[in-house]
């Protein structure tokens, strides 16, 4: 099976973004699924309804989330309705949602797990003993599993990664925004990369406008970061391919395009 992941969309231009580079990644890729982090696509601040479903509509399989899973209150109102959107699995129970979805695509079954670090972010539940419990669940249902570790930090993420090596098919950190170099498929046959960057604008902060970011950091003021709705876009993405028998990777290769890194198909 191949799977495409987009990192981080961000606010509009990395919607747009998408939108325009989605076309000749599955043109060039030939993903059967393709699975994006869309936990900051409105402004920044989590995702409505309206967004989830233009995600769908440009060709995303499933969305995970993150640490701004709920900026956007009326997340509330159609978590529990949507089939193909997850946020992290270590959340409270009390939590609506659910951290772990299926996809069958092209004859081939994955199951999505979603994870969040607790490392400089708050302290859910245990993410290594819950990526247990859901691994379990997935390898009932079939060898195909992919992880996106929302975190902070690279060491526990790269942990994560050799926490789940030869048990899960692809581990994604996500949630930086700044792609790591550190693709690779690790001993035991799991693709994994500490973190896949973002989809957004590529002038800013972490998709932050720089000017707002600038000032906090030289006058410790609080200020609102807003995402720019105008500018240039970076796109960036991981895709793997995986042994539809084994559930290993077979290979995985970074995305990263934008003006100084241009599209080849
Ligand atoms: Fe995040």
């Amino acid at each position: 099976m191949k799977v495409l992941f987009i990192g981080d969309i961000v606010g509009s231009i990395g919607r747009d973004a998408l939108e325009s580079y989605l076309p000749r990644l599955k043109k060039k890729y030939q993903p059967d699924a393709v699975i994006a982090n869309g936990e900051n696509a409105a402004a920044g601040r989590g995702i409505t309804k309206a967004i989830y479903q233009d995600l769908l509509f440009m060709g995303v399989d499933m969305v995970t989330m993150g640490n701004h899973t709920w900026d956007q209150k009326e997340i509330f109102d159609f978590i529990d309705e949507v089939d193909y959107l997850i946020r992290p699995a270590n959340f409270s129970a009390e939590a609506p949602g659910r951290g772990m979805a299926t996809l069958t695509k092209n004859g081939k079954t994955l199951s999505v797990i979603n994870l969040h670090g607790r490392v400089f972010l708050p302290p859910h539940d245990d993410p290594f003993q819950k990526a247990d419990e859901l691994l379990a669940e997935a390898k009932a249902i079939s060898p195909l599993v992919f992880v996106d570790f929302h975190a902070e930090a690279t060491s526990e993420k790269i942990a994560m990664g050799w926490h789940l090596d030869g048990r899960a098919s692809v581990v994604v950190g996500t949630h930086t925004h700044v792609q790591t170099a550190d693709s690779r498929i690790l001993p035991g046959g799991t693709a994994y990369i500490s973190d896949v960057g973002m989809t957004g604008p590529y002038d800013e902060v972490l998709g932050m406008s720089k000017e707002a970011v600038l000032y906090r950091f030289k006058t410790n003021m609080p200020t609102r970061f807003e995402v720019p709705k105008r500018g240039r876009a970076v796109v960036s993405g991981f895709f793997t391919e995986i042994d539809d028998e084994t559930g290993k990777a077979i290979s995985c290769e970074r995305i990263y395009i934008n003006e100084d890194h241009p599209f080849r198909g």
